[in-house]
């Protein structure tokens, strides 16, 4: 296998070529010493002469770079499309890494080292990241470049490097990159940006997608023509956030959901993050992404280094639809890891819109008792089990039983809820603290807060600081009793608030600008002593809905809340953006109750049922309040969800509506075999005379035939449901929807 080529090109400049299944990834030095982007998009050979290719020439007004020993030639700065682009020597554009020195001055040019190869992928310690299971199954360059400055006479020495980090995977389309800055120097400088990655592309015309969104509305999709200037998306919320999704990608304005070009950059991160696009004089389109500037400024004694996050550049010509499946492919198979990741996921029920904070263990067991009967395989024991929680306003910090509500505590109830068949599961907060809680008694210095200044509350809550090991470790020590003595088989992991006054008590002045990175990784270290000590643990994400589901979060909780709002129809649009990035079978999706407690709109169970389906499946509502036909029509939905979630693990995703351009949403899942489907379609508003047209799928085999065993009854060859579609005449109504499953005959 050779997936990453080195060419020697003219004075043994090399070339890289890096191949994947159905693309190529090249760059290399250019005569001035500086690592220039050639190409990402279809396949290309490897050729030395490709040298000639970079940018040449320069325009009017533009800077142009001299020379550099040992490297000459000319450099057009303003023109040359940059691998790693840097601030403040000539190239004005948006910059990827940046660097105060200890003489106050900013800036760097990095000249090309060396480079090596090795099989497989390397981890990023401390920091969630795609990986291998054998060193075949992909191949890394690593990439040393220096700062080319001289030291004045007498002067301790400045030096900073970068090593730039590309990994192909075998079969994929996707380049990971990641940046490291080392100090080399004998004074101490700080980083002040370091993007994971940078992307220069050829003047051309392209679309810029995004999934932006709020609290309950996650991830719609935003989709628009790229004009001048910069066009970003960028959270300082301390989280990856609802309201900038640290993900997008560029489209050939002709490209669909079937065809064309997309170009797609997904960040493994958590926390603050911009990303974003530069088109500048020259229509050339500059993309980047990594963690936020803005805030950040780390400090590197000499010899220490910054290591930043990954980001994972996937490449489609199959359009949007392609990009997707590299996409899921990827994070399903190499990027969620534990136990979880091969495993069916049990069908659960979750008390919190059922509940709320009311309930006693007799109330929990009843509910557990309705759901053992219906095929019910997990419970879920939400907010309001610990402390004195009754409301909102306290006891975050303090993980203790609420002896009032559960007399007999967690173990007790846990074994009430074995007995009735079911596992049981607990929602924690762990980086959150009320002000009205024993820990922050205790420890009022233990959240983010700057002194002398109030402390800006969300939902009558702080934030734990999480840089500090000590916090990380009160809290751990709390949690971790509770799933040592109670038969706890999930955890729903919440964090209801982004963080203010971002600053810790730790930390030296000089070192706060590290603050809101220290603390992501401490939510991960957190994250990785959950998983090394309870390694059957099944977690599930959260953050007020999908507020932190993103690929870092991920790599810990195989699935993730997709958000707050149960309603069916607004979960449509939700639901797709999420899977623009993110594979079905890592969605949370819950049928609830009507009216709907977020949009007070009233579906049928049949409708909340097949979107939730479409996604990891539960319920969300009393099931003792129930009336037959629902319980009935709850009781198929979840052996539906047990017969078809292989498909959800396994099966690929096909998008055949958009609910963000019309009333039709329509999915489909199919196996890799072909052999098995399920196709979910949801009408959101009927219209008066008005005939719906076939549904044409994908995915299918054309010389198969397919019958389906449940939903609509039907049978139908698939060259007939790829060419002409599956009727769609009894979808009629608002809110109706209809699910076929549809095995090979
Ligand atoms: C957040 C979650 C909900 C629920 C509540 C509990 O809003 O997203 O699902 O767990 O917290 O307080």
């Amino acid at each position: 296998m050779s997936l990453i080529t080195v060419v020697s090109g003219p004075e043994n400049r090399p070339l890289f070529f890096l191949r994947g299944a159905a693309s190529t990834y090249a760059f290399g030095v250019h005569p001035a010493g500086l690592l220039c982007h050639l190409h990402w998009g279809g396949p290309l050979a490897p050729d030395a002469a490709l040298a000639e290719r970079y940018e040449s020439g320069g325009i009017p007004f533009g800077p142009e770079l001299v020379r550099i020993p040992p490297f000459g030639g000319r450099a057009p700065l303003d023109l040359l499309r940059m691998e790693y682009p840097t601030a403040n020597t000539g190239d004005f554009r948006e910059p990827a890494v940046d660097v105060l020195h200890a003489d106050g001055t900013r800036g760097l040019r990095l000249i090309y080292v060396g480079h090596r190869v090795v099989a497989g992928k390397p981890a990023l310690p401390g920091l969630p990241a795609t990986y291998v299971e054998s060193a075949d199954e992909a191949e890394t360059l690593e990439i040393e470049l220096r700062d080319a400055r001289e030291d004045a006479p007498g002067e301790p020495a400045l030096c900073v490097e970068a090593t730039l980090r590309y990994t192909v995977f075998a079969g994929r389309d996707v380049v990971v990159r990641s940046a490291r800055v080392s100090n080399r120097g004998a004074r101490a400088v700080t980083v002040l940006r370091a993007a994971s990655a940078s992307v220069d592309f050829t003047p051309r015309r392209l679309d810029l997608l995004t999934l932006p969104g709020a609290w309950a509305r996650e991830r719609w999709v935003e989709r628009a023509p790229l004009r001048a200037g910069l066009h970003e998306s960028a959270s300082r919320r301390g989280a990856s956030s609802h309201q900038a999704h640290p993900f997008f990608a560029l489209l050939e304005p002709t490209a669909d959901e079937a065809r064309g070009e997309v170009h797609g950059f997904s960040l493994v991160y958590s926390g603050n993050h911009r990303g974003g696009v530069e088109v500048t004089q020259t229509s050339q389109a500059r993309a980047f992404l990594g963690i936020n500037p803005d805030g950040f400024a780390w400090r590197l004694e000499p010899g220490e280094s910054f290591q930043a996050p990954e980001v994972v550049l996937a490449y489609s010509a199959e359009g949007l639809g392609g990009l997707s499946a590299q996409y899921h492919r990827l994070y399903r198979e190499r990027l969620v890891r534990g136990a979880w990741r091969d495993r069916e996921r049990p069908v659960l029920i979750n008390n919190w819109e059922a509940t709320y904070f009311n309930f006693d263990a007799d109330k929990l067991a009843a509910i557990a008792r309705t759901a053992g009967e219906l095929g019910i395989e997990l419970f879920v024991l939400d907010d309001g089990w610990f402390g004195k929680r009754n409301d909102d306003t306290t006891s975050l910090g303090d993980w203790v039983v609420d002896r009032k509500k559960l007399p007999d505590g967690l173990g007790d109830l846990g074994r009430r809820i074995e007995a009735e068949g079911l596992r049981f599961g607990l929602w924690f907060e762990p980086e959150m603290i009320s002000a009205d809680s024993d820990l922050y008694r205790a420890h009022p210095d233990w959240c983010l807060h700057i002194p002398g200044r109030d402390r800006t509350e969300v939902r009558q809550q702080l934030v734990l600081d999480f840089s500090r090991r000590e916090v990380v470790e009160g809290v751990y020590a709390q949690v971790a009793k509770i799933l040592r003595e109670a038969p706890v088989g999930y955890v729903k992991w919440d964090m209801n608030r982004h963080l203010t006054e971002v600053a810790s008590a730790s930390l030296p002045p000089e070192r706060q600008g590290e603050v809101s990175h220290r603390h992501i990784l401490g939510v991960y270290a957190f994250a990785e002593r959950l998983a090394g000590e309870f390694p059957d643990l099944l977690i599930e994400g959260c953050s007020g809905g999908g507020g932190r589901y993103d690929p870092g979060m991920l790599h810990y909780t195989p699935q993730f809340w997709c958000s707050d709002n149960t309603d069916a129809i607004a979960r449509l649009r939700i639901q797709h953006g999420t899977s623009i990035v993110y594979p079905p079978c890592t969605m949370g999706a819950h049928v609830s109750a009507v009216p709907n407690h977020q949009v007070h709109r009233s579906t049928p169970m049949r409708t909340r049922g097949d979107v939730a389906l479409a996604g990891q499946f539960g319920f969300e509502l009393d099931l003792t309040k129930l009336d037959a036909a629902d319980l009935a029509e709850a009781k198929d939905l979840a052996a539906q969800a047990k017969a078809t979630r292989h498909l959800l693990r396994h099966g690929d995703l096909h998008r055949l509506q958009d609910p963000h351009t019309g009333n039709l949403t329509a999915w489909m899942l199919v196996s890799p075999e072909r052999d098995e489907a399920v196709v979910t379609v949801v009408l959101s508003l009927a219209e008066p005379n008005w005939r719906l047209p076939a549904l044409r799928l994908r995915g299918l085999d054309p010389g198969a035939r397919y019958r389906c065993v449940h939903g609509p009854a039907g049978e139908w060859r698939g060259d007939v449901l790829l060419c002409i579609g599956l009727p769609l005449d009894e979808l009629k109504q608002d809110f109706q929807s209809l699910r076929w499953h549809l095995k090979r005959v």
